[in-house]
């Protein structure tokens, strides 16, 4: 099956993109990590964002999801309507709608939510929207499914995560993120503390994720997973410096 289409419709758009931070513990030295980058990530299309470390790689994860600011440039996501908006202009109420319909991060790591327990922690993006299109119960039933499939023992379900293994803790991530597709999933090193039987399902679920029409882009750093799961890799060299 070909999985990518020439006329696939482009789900994220960046455009001359750069992003500088400016370091307050160093005079406000102005630290450029990105500069003019530009990418275009098509439905069912699986793109590696590769490089040595340092040189950007989650940060345009961050800035796709809102998390950072851009200095300049376009970031544009295909919302729910088939328009693209800008997330470098969007408001507050848009980028959670964004986030909550168009498009799921598997960070590197979890945000605890202090008390919830594991099931919930899971279950919450179904419920999230206020609409509440399914029941607590329901979203319950399908976070054990995603639980069970990713090998999370029962005893730890009704538990907070913060006391949880660094593998246990991705694993999480990962339910949370696939529980609730979207159509732009952005994956940062999403099996980095995984064990080979669940790496292997995470390519599963990554490759059944792209047969659907989802556009990944996603930082692997182990090969044998990339192999797997990318169809194109975007290499980020070093910025030349002036
Ligand atoms: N919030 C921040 N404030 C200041 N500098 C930052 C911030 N976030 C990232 N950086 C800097 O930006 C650069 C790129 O970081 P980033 O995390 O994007 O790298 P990466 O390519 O994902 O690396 P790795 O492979 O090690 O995960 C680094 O030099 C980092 O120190
Ligand atoms: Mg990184």
């Amino acid at each position: 099956m070909t999985l990518q289409s020439t006329d696939a419709m482009p789900m994220l758009q960046m455009k001359n993109l750069s992003k500088q931070f400016l370091l307050h513990l160093q005079n406000s030295t102005a630290l450029t990590v990105l500069h003019n980058f530009n990418l275009t990530l098509s439905q069912g299309e699986c793109v590696r964002l590769s490089g040595p470390s340092g040189m950007g790689k989650s940060t345009i994860l961050k800035l796709a999801y809102g998390n950072y600011r851009a200095s300049s440039g376009e970031i544009l996501v295909r919302n729910t309507e088939g328009q693209l908006i800008d997330m470098t202009q969007a408001s507050a109420r848009s980028v959670l709608h964004l986030r909550s319909h168009s498009m799921a991060y598997v960070s590197q790591f979890l945000r605890v939510i202090p008390r919830v327990a594991a099931i919930d922690i899971v279950a919450e993006p179904l419920l999230e929207n206020g609409l509440d299109l399914v029941s607590r119960e329901q979203a319950r039933e399908e976070a054990a499914h995603w639980l069970s499939r990713l090998r999370i023992p029962e005893s730890l379900w009704q538990l907070p995560p913060a006391t949880f293994s660094g593998g246990e803790q991705q694993r999480i991530n990962l339910a949370r993120s696939f529980i609730k597709p979207r159509p732009l999933l952005l994956l940062d090193e999403p099996t980095a503390s995984l064990d080979p039987v669940n790496t292997q399902t995470v390519i599963e679920m990554i490759v059944q994720a792209r047969s659907k029409g989802i556009a990944i882009i996603g930082i692997f750093h182990d090969d044998s997973v990339a192999q797997e799961v990318v169809s194109r890799t975007v290499s980020m060299l070093p910025l030349e410096t002036s």
